[in-house]
């Protein structure tokens, strides 16, 4: 059986996101954010897994975001928790950057 190719649609230009900071865009129809650090940008389900708080309102801090609710943090890599009172992980999708364009994956 060959391996399925993922398919990537682009979402915005990589200079439209501040480094060290996240921006929040539609894609397949809900929100999700994406977190830019260190010349890299990563894509996370948009909704705290403790209570429902809007990640993207939050800062990028060690590779980590924020909640602005309640402070639990998600690594913005791989979308798991990394503070209370969050335990759960959040989604996280595949990013790549082409030609000055971001690129996600729906997964
Ligand atoms: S809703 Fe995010 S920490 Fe509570």
């Amino acid at each position: 059986m060959t391996e399925q190719t993922k398919s990537f649609i682009r979402v915005c230009r990589f200079d439209e996101i501040e480094e060290g900071k996240t921006k929040v865009i539609m894609f397949e129809g809900r929100e999700i954010l994406l977190a830019r650090q260190n010349g890299k940008v990563y894509a996370l389900e948009n909704i705290c897994s403790h209570d429902g708080g809007i990640l993207g309102e939050g800062a990028v801090v060690d590779g980590q975001v924020e909640c602005p609710r309640h402070g639990a943090r998600f690594d913005i890599e791989t979308g798991q928790a990394m503070r209370m009172p969050a335990v759960a992980e959040i989604e996280s999708f595949e990013v790549r950057i082409a030609d000055g364009d971001v690129l996600v994956s729906p997964n």
